[in-house]
């Protein structure tokens, strides 16, 4: 779980410097050329998404391992692929300057490029070798859930829905929430690696015989069902993470109820068909699925809000709840997670959709939910576990400066976003037409700020991991 943690935040630490070095130079306040711009927004999107990935898949394989322990050959095997793969993408920017985005849609990286050709290659192989560790983290977590609680059936808690007496008077133990986060992980994800890998496959044939032809919307199909839905499993992964720590400082437990698990049935279904909402604007998409896509997005956004995100302050609310740097960031993961999901709903409304696509919008609500979601989860499952095992608290000044840093600055870099996107400041433009350079300078103030939060909560965990061990519980 460490490997994968620290990868995963020291990933993530280094792109967040790529990332203010992009909203500086929207802001004026330093100058590169822009195939440098786009070279760093490839890198930063990806370095993110796959950061975040590495966090997630590191936790939720300590989760399930402790159900039923899983061969750990097999997660260092996913593992080495996926840093060899973030190594051969790094390098496919620097010095490769590959610049086609994180999403590499066809026909981008072919077309126009101001990039070596070998450096499409590198940046290709090292997706499809992330795609290849990831899947095989998904088939080693599907094994694990399966034959723990007897096969789909009992993980998907068939029974307790449908059977709820004769499930209770059985006696058999019904799937922890963590588990229905890493079943729908295991099964989304290897739906989305298939579909990436296929797509993945027919790009690197193309490089290497572009004579060998592809579709334009196939592609685009299978690599929102890839990107979109592996992006979306960062959140559901380290949800894991909250049903696991928040209770304990509630000092309450989280069951598993019926309605949960319909809710995660909706969850494998939704997640799955909500990417075509990225394909509104494709007039040659059948028109049946851009009504499923606007279906699926909304109907995706009940289960969390009413099964984890309320159940989450259900677990809080008159309890004897623990205030710690973890149940801080946790807490204020579920407020990001839903403010994010509002901000991308309205996204996903076909008629707003049309002034808003590809706007600062865009990047706005998904930083909302992996910045100040997916990222506070998994601080707080790093604080949690330092806590648990000092049995050492952070100060309540610590914890304000770090708050201040991370929600104020981080408010005020989103609300940057927000704001320039309801101006129709379009996204992914080095240099940006007014109103965009003015707000993109109060944004990186608020970036810095963010930054500075960021620090004390690093220089506050190694101080945790450096304390001895107390064996107490917080
Ligand atoms: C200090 C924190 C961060 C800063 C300053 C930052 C900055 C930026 C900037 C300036 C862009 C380009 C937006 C545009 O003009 O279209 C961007 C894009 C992006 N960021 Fe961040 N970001 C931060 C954190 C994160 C985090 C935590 C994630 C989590 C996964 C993330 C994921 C992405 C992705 C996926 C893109 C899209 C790249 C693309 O359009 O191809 N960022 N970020």
């Amino acid at each position: 779980m460490w490997a994968y943690l620290v990868t995963g935040i020291a990933v993530f630490a280094l792109m967040v410097l790529v990332g203010l070095a992009m909203r500086m130079e929207q802001a004026h306040w330093v100058t590169y050329d822009p195939g440098s711009f786009y070279a760093m927004m490839t890198l930063h999107g990806s370095g993110m998404i796959v950061a975040l990935a590495l966090c997630g898949m590191g936790g939720l394989w300590f989760i399930m391992d402790r159900e039923r322990p899983m061969d750990q050959g097999l997660a260092w095997s996913a593992y080495a692929l996926i840093v060899l793969g973030v190594v051969a993408v790094i390098l496919s920017v620097f010095p490769g300057h590959f610049g086609a985005a994180w999403t590499f849609l066809f026909p981008l990286p072919f077309v126009g490029a101001t990039w070596p050709n070998w450096a499409t290659g590198t940046f290709l192989i090292g997706v499809a070798l992330v795609m290849l560790g990831w899947t095989i983290f998904c088939a080693q977590l599907l094994g694990c859930v399966l034959s723990k609680y007897g096969g789909l059936r009992g993980a998907m808690g068939w029974d307790l829905v449908f059977h709820h007496d004769a499930f209770v008077a059985s006696g058999r133990p019904e799937p922890p929430p963590a588990a229905f986060a890493a079943l729908i992980t295991a099964v989304d994800g290897l739906f989305a690696a298939a579909g990436g890998m296929l797509v993945g496959v027919a790009l690197i044939i193309h490089w290497l015989d572009p004579s060998v032809a592809i579709d334009p919307l196939w592609a685009k199909n299978l690599t929102y069902l890839f990107g979109h839905t592996f992006a979306n499993l960062t959140i559901y992964m380290a949800i894991a993470f909250v049903y696991v720590a928040l209770p304990r400082y509630a000092q309450r437990e989280w069951h598993t109820s019926a309605v949960l698990a319909i809710a995660w049935w909706g969850t494998l279904l939704f997640v799955a068909t909500a990417y075509f909402h990225h394909l509104y604007m494709d007039f040659v998409q059948p028109r049946g699925v851009q009504y499923i896509g606007e279906v699926a997005s909304y109907l995706a956004a009940f289960p969390p809000a009413v099964v984890t995100i309320f159940g989450g302050a259900l677990l809080i609310y008159r309890s004897r709840m623990r205030w710690t740097m973890s149940s801080m960031f946790m807490y204020a993961g579920l407020i990001g997670w839903l403010i994010g999901g509002v901000g991308a709903l309205i996204d996903a409304t076909i008629p707003v959709n049309v002034s808003l696509h590809n706007t600062l919008w865009v990047p706005a609500h998904f930083h909302t939910y992996l910045l100040e979601g997916v990222t506070l989860f998994v601080f707080g499952w790093i604080f949690a576990d330092l806590e648990v095992r000092t049995g050492v608290v952070s100060s309540l000044a610590t914890r304000w400066i770090a708050g201040l840093g991370i929600f104020g600055g981080g408010a005020v870099l989103l609300l940057g976003w927000y704001v320039a996107g309801a101006a129709s400041v379009p996204r992914r433009y080095a240099e940006e037409p007014a109103p965009g350079p003015a707000i993109a300078a109060w944004a990186s103030v608020g970036a810095i700020l963010l930054i500075a939060g960021l620090i004390v909560c690093l220089i506050e965990a190694v101080r945790l991991a450096r304390t001895r061990s107390a064996a107490a519980t917080p």
